[in-house]
């Protein structure tokens, strides 16, 4: 029999995370979470042992932010468990702009989003590069288009990763290593319940889940992006020239 495919979910008990692994485990996969909190991890085990789906989930408490026990455990994996076919990197943190800058929002959001998804890239390349195999995930948001009031924490990290999947793109793809780019619009997670602004197209967890599942199983497209009409709307702001893009932003968020 083929081995059961293996996805690691670098970061995934909760939201997105959470309902993507729910849709791999129901369409036969092994999946690989890690999370620093194991309450959260559990529940999640138990909750899909008790649905009963074809693939099997796996758990680990590991923190992205240090490199040396990720490492470990994708060896730990790779050795015990199998050699894992995705790596979709999807840790991230937020923290609003306050009435003043705080350099420390900024290094622990930094930390997080970026530093922490390339210990993970890290961790998994020397795997994926002697295979000439492996496709390399990079959750960003449409949020990375462009710099956002109070979001500059957040909106300048996801522009980055962003930017670094972009150029991982050129240079992978010649060793074999597909790279993809997750840029999803709002979705309700625990991330986004702390939002006290006003979110349009918000979508499910689910919905989001099975997006990603699609783009990453059944089409080849280098970005999965979604909700469409958010899409547009994102994608036509990008491109505006700054006059225009700084009056509509301004106006629509009275900020
Ligand atoms: N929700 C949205 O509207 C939206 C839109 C666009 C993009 N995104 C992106 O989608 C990704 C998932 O977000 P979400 O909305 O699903 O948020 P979430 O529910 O808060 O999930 C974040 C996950 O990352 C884990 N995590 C955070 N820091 C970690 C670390 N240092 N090491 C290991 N795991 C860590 C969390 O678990 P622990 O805290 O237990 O470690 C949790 O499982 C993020 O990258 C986010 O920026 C979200």
């Amino acid at each position: 029999m083929d081995k059961k495919k293996i996805i690691w979910i670098a970061g995934g008990s909760t939201g997105i995370g959470r309902a993507t692994a729910i849709e791999f485990i129901k369409n036969g996969w092994t999946v690989i979470i890690n999370a620093r909190n194991k309450d959260n991890l559990r529940i999640l085990k138990d909750h899909t042992l008790k649905l009963n789906l074809e693939g099997v989930l796996y758990t680990f408490e590991c923190d992205n932010r240090e490199k040396n026990d990720l490492a470990r455990m994708i060896s730990n994996i790779e050795e015990s468990i199998g050699a894992i076919d995705i790596a979709m990197l999807n840790a991230g943190t937020t923290h609003p702009y306050s009435d003043d800058f705080n350099l420390e929002y900024y290094n622990h959001v930094v930390k997080t989003n970026i530093l922490s998804t390339l210990n993970c890239i890290d961790a998994v390349y020397p795997f994926f590069k002697n295979r000439k195999s492996g496709h390399i995930s990079i959750v960003s948001s449409m949020v990375g288009f462009r710099g956002l009031p109070r979001g500059s924490a957040y909106t300048m990290t996801k522009a980055a990763l962003i930017n670094l999947a972009e150029s991982l793109n050129f240079d992978l793809k010649k060793i074999g290593i597909r790279v993809s780019l997750i840029n999803p619009g709002f979705i309700k997670t625990p991330l986004t319940d702390k939002n006290t602004f006003p979110m349009p197209f918000l979508k499910s967890p689910e919905y989001a889940a099975e997006k990603i599942y699609n783009g990453l199983i059944k089409s080849k497209k280098f970005e999965i992006i979604f909700p469409y009409s958010w899409f547009i709307i994102m994608k036509t702001l990008r491109i505006l020239p700054y006059r225009i893009y700084f009056y509509i932003v301004k106006k629509f968020t009275g900020l």
